[in-house]
């Protein structure tokens, strides 16, 4: 039995949906939060409602006594798949505490529940997400596991990192078998409002004008979200042993990037979207946003060694499935 956190948010949906098509118990979590228009995360949960194997709970993982309670009325959990956290660069520097909230307290829980359940011999595996943002400010590309990570450039991802490095010390001190996965702009249908092909493709289509930060001189490795899935499902079932390959510290422990290894010109990116739509953005270009970083570009080596992880779909296979579903979804 699997349990799932942010299960109502955009991977977390997709992720459960994938599991139950596999015939997996999912207890979802999620406190619905208001960060993006909750309508979208009901619209999520109505797929998810009534679908045999599925339970769900509105809960805060930042809540000990509530995720205490879940887990006990389900003694059969063996898995942690932990998507919940507060996501998003820019209103991290509008409301900090969210992501201390969500990204550490929360983390701390769920490594806490990894633990008992560890303790009560269950625990198969704890899965989470980290971000790349993590590489902050690196030049290196591609972003590979093994360079420094010492400068985030914003608190989301001076979180996410935090959030590995809680985790390696409960690895190491309890032997959690436990993996990160660095996501990589992930997109695709139900995706995120507050994600820049979302809100593009939105503009575009009401005629508004889109904002294009830094001038256009970005890139970013973006990720269809059936590629993500994938690559969560093949992680399920490869679980770290101390000394494996990629472990940290001999702990069993390991990041994998799950990104799709091209790295795409942000003005590329809109082109795709204004094809799709089959209308030009008012494009305003404008200064570098705090907190963002240039260029995103992950190393997959590794997830694909380990993991046969094998990301297929490029931007013009994607966006335009993207914005099928936006108009259907705005219909
Ligand atoms: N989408 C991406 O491109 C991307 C990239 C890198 C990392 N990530 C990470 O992947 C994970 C999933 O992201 P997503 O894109 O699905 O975001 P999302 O915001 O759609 O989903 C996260 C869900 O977690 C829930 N949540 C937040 N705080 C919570 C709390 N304290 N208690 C319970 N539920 C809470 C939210 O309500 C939301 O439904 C996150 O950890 C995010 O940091 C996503």
């Amino acid at each position: 039995m699997i349990l799932l956190t942010g299960a109502a948010g955009f991977i977390g949906f997709h992720t459960a949906q994938a599991l139950l098509a596999r015939g997996e118990q999912v207890i979802g979590v999620d406190n619905i939060n208001d960060y993006y228009d909750p309508v979208l995360k009901h619209g999520r949960l109505k797929q998810l409602d009534g679908r045999n194997g599925f339970t769900f709970y509105k809960a805060d993982i930042a809540d000990e006594k509530a995720m205490n309670d879940i887990m006990e009325r389900h003694g059969d959990i063996d898995l942690v798949i932990h998507l919940a956290a507060q996501a998003g660069v820019r209103y991290s520097i509008e409301n900090p505490q969210a992501y201390t909230c969500s990204n550490l307290d929360g983390q701390m829980v769920m490594l806490e529940i990894a633990r008992k359940l560890q303790e009560a011999g269950k625990l198969k595996h704890f899965v989470y997400a980290s971000s790349s943002s993590v590489y902050g400010a690196n030049t290196k590309l591609p972003f590979s596991t093994e360079d420094p990570v010492e400068q985030p450039v914003s608190l989301y991802a001076a979180t996410k990192r935090a959030g590995e490095l809680l985790t390696q010390s409960y690895a190491h001190l309890y032997g959690i078998p436990a993996t990160g996965l660095r996501f990589f702009t992930v997109y695709g249908p139900w995706g995120r409002p507050d994600m820049a092909y979302f809100s593009f493709t939105r503009n575009i289509l009401e005629g508004t004008p889109i904002r294009i930060f830094n001038q256009g001189d970005m890139r970013r490795d973006f990720t269809w979200i059936d590629d993500i899935v994938a690559g969560i499902l093949a992680v399920m079932n490869a679980v770290p042993q101390e000394g494996d390959a990629y472990t940290i510290g001999g702990a069993p422990h390991r990041l994998f990037n799950l990104g799709n290894n091209r790295s795409e010109k942000l003005l590329d990116f809109i082109d795709v979207i204004e094809q799709s739509v089959g209308k030009k953005a008012v494009r305003e270009l404008c200064e570098m946003a705090q907190g963002d970083v240039k260029e995103t570009y992950a190393d997959i080596d590794p997830a694909r060694e380990v993991l046969g992880y094998d990301p297929k779909t490029p931007i013009s296979e994607g966006i335009p499935k993207f914005v099928e579903w936006y108009q259907d979804w705005k219909r």
